[in-house]
């Protein structure tokens, strides 16, 4: 690491802020296992920090809003006592950062670094440019190299692991700006991978994520075709007790893919398959390139694959065009599958994207009320799905006391449920945590499972 870095950072407090998904979140802990490499100390409050940096997402304009709001109230937040600052960095990365870049300093005047997506591993040198000069230190690159590995992680919690295999999306689909801030699909090389999660289950991690915008794609630009499939062999085979990924695009998951769900015995019987509509006239404005048929089979060979698979999803309501058909025809493909849980997002048209451009011909109002009851129907079918699991022994991984009430545990079934139970006497909360204890569910909520420990 630089020595200027090192030198102007060491001492220094600062606290992330992370909006957006989890690729995000990844990059956070990056961030802060870098600037802990320097010296600079981790706090939890903004109150408590000299540096906040902001790790920012605009895949709807709801996020953008309220990022904007957030760091223009920081002005009135003082400094810690004893700061020789006259005043608090503020850093802005992630995604906004990408696709804003200069342009963010004219509307938030205070704000000191401005990174992108691409250079992370340039933040320690640009807050120790904005500590040492008055003016603001701004690098936004156009695409990445290669894939970013060897930076230093500092994990959320040291039990799960968040695991990039590919950064950017080649898909295009017309209402969405990832491709444009995160770039063309950049795959890590199988032997990478397997080497940072058998480094992983040495240190004791329980469950691994691999994470990618489409992971079913992963391997097409380095090996010329998919080899997400392999990968997962080669991941279960380290060991790992718990195996996810995020995210499946329906129209490159394959039979091995959804095969691995009953052969693999440490791939978790949960899987997120954004559907985003259930109107082909829709999905086809969208570029998804599925039919509602096509995703409906997939579903169908998941549950012969996998009987118990726990399903989530993504949809959008109010693309432009929609008409109460269309609207029908997702409501219905959502009452079909019958999810664990559904993220119903309204559209939200973004600057540079195709969709951008087309007329939205449904009023607010008549969004609204689809939206809700979309919204009624997915809490229905939640609290529904979860009722089969009433009776069973659920293996719980333990995250930590209910935010609610500290003598209740809380933690994920393998399912990804939320699974709550009382902690049994005499047993400190700590103790448990990043352990795995048998549950048997007692009652089923729409968003969460209550039991007693076993
Ligand atoms: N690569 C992932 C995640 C993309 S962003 C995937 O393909 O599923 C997460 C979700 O945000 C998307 O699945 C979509 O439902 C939603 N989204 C993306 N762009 C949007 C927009 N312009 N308006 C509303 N929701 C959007
Ligand atoms: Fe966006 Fe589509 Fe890529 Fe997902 S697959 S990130 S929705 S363009
Ligand atoms: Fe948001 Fe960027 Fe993720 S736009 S959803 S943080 S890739």
């Amino acid at each position: 690491m630089g020595t200027l870095a090192s030198s102007t950072l060491s001492g220094r407090t600062f606290h992330v802020i992370t909006f957006g998904c989890q690729m995000n979140k990844h990059d956070s802990e990056r961030i802060v296992g870098m600037l802990e490499a320097e010296g600079a100390c981790c706090v939890p409050t903004i109150e408590e920090s000299e540096i906040v940096i902001f790790m920012t997402c605009c895949v709807r304009a709801a996020a953008e809003t309220r990022l904007k709001g957030q760091v223009a109230s920081l002005k009135n937040i003082p400094l810690p006592a004893g700061s020789d600052l006259e005043q608090r960095i503020v850093a802005i990365g992630g995604c906004i950062g990408q696709n804003e870049a200069e342009g963010l300093i004219d509307e938030l005047p205070h704000v000191g670094v401005v990174f992108g997506t691409f250079n992370l591993s340039s933040v320690p040198t640009l807050l120790a440019e904005a500590l040492t000069n008055d003016r603001p230190a701004i690098e936004v690159l156009d695409e990445a190299d290669e894939f970013p590995t060897c930076l230093p992680t500092h994990r959320e919690v040291p039990w799960s692991a968040w695991l990039p295999i590919s950064i950017g999306c080649n898909n295009f689909c017309t209402y969405c700006i990832v491709p444009y801030v995160r770039g063309r699909e950049k795959s890590r090389t199988i032997e990478d991978i397997k080497a940072e999660v058998e480094s992983l289950v040495e240190q004791g991690v329980k469950e691994i994520t691999l994470l990618g915008q489409n992971v079913n794609s992963y391997g097409r630009d380095i090996y010329g075709e998919p080899r997400f499939a392999e990968l997962l062999k080669v991941v279960s085979d380290s060991g790992i007790e718990r195996l996810r990924f995020a995210t499946s695009h329906p129209k490159d998951i394959t039979e091995e893919v959804i095969e691995s769900f009953s052969v693999l015995p440490n791939v978790m019987p949960a899987l997120h398959l954004p559907v985003q509509s259930g109107s082909n006239r829709i999905l086809e404005k969208m570029n998804r390139r599925y039919t509602r048929e096509h995703y409906l089979e997939i579903i169908d060979k998941l549950r012969r694959a996998c009987p118990d698979i726990a399903l989530s999803t993504d949809v959008i309501i109010g693309f432009p065009g929609e008409t109460e058909k269309d609207f029908q025809d997702t409501y219905d493909l959502i009452d079909r599958v019958g999810y664990n849980q559904v993220f119903t997002f309204i559209y939200s048209p973004r600057e540079g994207t195709p969709a951008a451009e087309l007329e939205q011909t449904a009023s607010h109002e008549v969004i609204q009320d689809r939206f809700e009851r979309l919204v009624d129907l997915v809490q229905r079918k939640a609290y529904e799905s979860n009722q089969v699991d009433i009776g069973k022994r659920v293996p719980v991984l333990v995250e930590g006391a209910s935010k609610r009430d500290d003598s209740t545990l809380s933690g994920k079934s393998p399912k990804n449920q939320t699974v709550h139970a009382a902690i049994p006497d005499g047993v400190d909360i700590e103790d448990l945590l990043g352990t795995i204890i048998d549950v048997e569910i007692d009652e089923a909520k729409t968003w969460y499972l209550k039991g007693h420990v076993i």
